[in-house]
């Protein structure tokens, strides 16, 4: 495998990763992506070294791929999750993680509901520290996963029109994938109901449409984010039903364009709201390779991660 390294001892969002660093991920990512469709899956390149996986929020794919990840690059793994734990008891989350540290963890995987946590833990303890997702902030393991995938689909991404629709304003997904696809060269457009688009999102380079049928018209990849309910402190539009009706993804809308499109979704899907069964479940879809994918690139990151200590 390559000898190069990463620029950074953390990867805490894509905004501090260079162009390099997603270069090198991606081809980490390719090598890694054959081991595992060997009949032997496993690799020893992190023996010796403890990966612990603190959720303080609810996860179901991004903890088992990062938990399978681990695993098959041999490192010992321990899990935790909040619900089960003593921040319940009042604990601050620098003594939870310097606890956990003491019994010789060298790298952290955290998803926590604060943007900004995994940041503050870089500060402050010695770990090699990965953002499973922080708050509204960054995902920064999905937003590669994505573009590794769009690369697979559609071959270099420079150039390539991306419309991510849905709930722009409460995503980590969609900020990371922002960051991600304009370093990449990708032209970039937001689509969905005005009150769940962020003011000013159009500095970061990208633009922004209400029109649902006319972004499908425009892009080459349509990557649907779910509504996030449980980050919505008011309400941003009438009803879930009326959502759908104007920014509901539907095979009767695909099939009116009559053109190549490849959809995505980072789970998990509501069915019925932003996509419908036909399409989530039809050929343009690559859902489940990006779940497949996601192993490959966090195998990746941890191993590139590991030759910086
Ligand atoms: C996303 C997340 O947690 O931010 N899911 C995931 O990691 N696969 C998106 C979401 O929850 O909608």
């Amino acid at each position: 495998m390559t000898n190069s390294q990463l620029s950074t001892r953390h990867v805490l969002g894509i905004k501090y990763l260079t162009v390099k660093d997603l270069e090198l991920i991606f081809e980490t990512a390719e090598n890694f992506k054959e081991v595992i469709n060997r009949p032997i899956k496993k690799v020893p390149s992190l023996r010796d070294v403890t990966v612990a996986n603190l959720f303080f929020e609810n996860s179901t794919r991004t903890r088992i791929s990062f938990e399978l990840a681990e695993k098959r690059l041999s490192a010992d793994v321990v899990n935790f999750s909040a619900s089960s734990s003593s921040v319940k008891k009042g604990e601050t989350l620098l003594d939870t993680v310097n606890n956990i540290l003491s019994m010789k963890v060298d790298m952290v995987v955290m998803r926590h509901p604060a943007p900004g946590a995994p940041s503050f833990l870089a500060r402050h303890i010695d770990a090699n520290i990965i953002n499973a997702g922080d708050g509204t902030h960054e995902h920064p393991t999905q937003a590669l996963l994505d573009a590794f995938s769009m690369r697979e689909a559609v071959g270099e991404l420079a150039g390539k029109k991306v419309a991510i629709f849905g709930d722009i304003l409460h995503s980590r997904v969609a900020l990371s994938n922002i960051f991600c696809l304009k370093k990449l060269g990708a032209s970039v457009r937001v689509c969905g109901p005005p009150t769940l688009i962020p003011r000013h999102i159009e500095k970061l380079g990208v633009e922004v449409s209400y029109n649902l049928r006319e972004t499908l018209a425009w892009c080459d990849i349509a990557n649907i984010l779910r509504i996030q309910l449980e980050r919505q402190d008011i309400r941003y539009f009438p009803s879930l039903r009326e959502y759908s009706q104007h920014f509901g993804i539907n095979k009767a809308i695909l099939d009116s364009l009559d053109k190549e499109i490849v959809i995505m979704h980072p789970g998990p899907i509501n069915r019925g709201v932003e996509i419908t069964s036909d399409v989530a479940d039809s050929d343009h879809s690559i859902i489940l390779q990006q779940v497949e994918n996601g192993v490959a690139v966090r195998m990746a990151i941890l191993y590139l991660l590991a030759a910086k200590r």
